[in-house]
């Protein structure tokens, strides 16, 4: 299944069928992930990230939240706005693409950055629990 088919948006009781699928795509692909990104952007997925970790406006110290955080650059650019002292958490359910992004920031050195499986159309925080949240693509 295309993670973004043309068309209309699933009738509701296709959702949980779609979802599924966008979910295997992301599992099976996770590997290669990264170097598609790079590849079908031709390297303008960093640029378009670091604008987007620059427009949530953080300070040092604040946290964020990165929905659909997948192997977790945005998360990561997030978490160099906000310091040490803040913290940053990147939800997604393919725990493939949550094993990579872990790895980063194991690598990178980022202990403010945490990742957790979560749903995004069900998610576990509470509300104004962050000073900014963010999706990419
Ligand atoms: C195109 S990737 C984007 C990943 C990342 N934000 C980035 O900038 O590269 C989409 C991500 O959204 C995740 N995703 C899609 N639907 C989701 C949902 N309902 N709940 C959680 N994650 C979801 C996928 O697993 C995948 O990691």
């Amino acid at each position: 299944m295309a993670p973004h088919p043309p068309g209309p948006s699933p009738a509701p009781g296709e959702q949980a069928d779609f979802a599924a699928g966008v979910k295997r795509m992301f599992d099976r692909i996770a590997g290669v992930y990264d170097a598609m990104n790079r590849a079908m952007t031709a390297g303008l997925d960093r640029r378009w990230r670091e604008r987007a970790a620059d427009r949530a406006e953080l300070q040092p110290g604040e946290r964020a939240l990165d929905v659909c955080c997948g192997t977790g650059d945005l998360a990561l650019a997030l978490a160099d706005r906000v310091g040490p002292e803040g913290s940053v958490i990147g939800c997604d359910f393919s725990e493939p693409m949550l094993a990579r992004a872990r790895t980063k920031a194991a690598r990178a050195g980022a202990a403010q950055v945490s990742f957790g499986w979560a749903d995004a159309l069900d998610l576990p925080y509470d509300d104004g629990s962050f000073d900014a949240v963010t999706v990419g693509f």
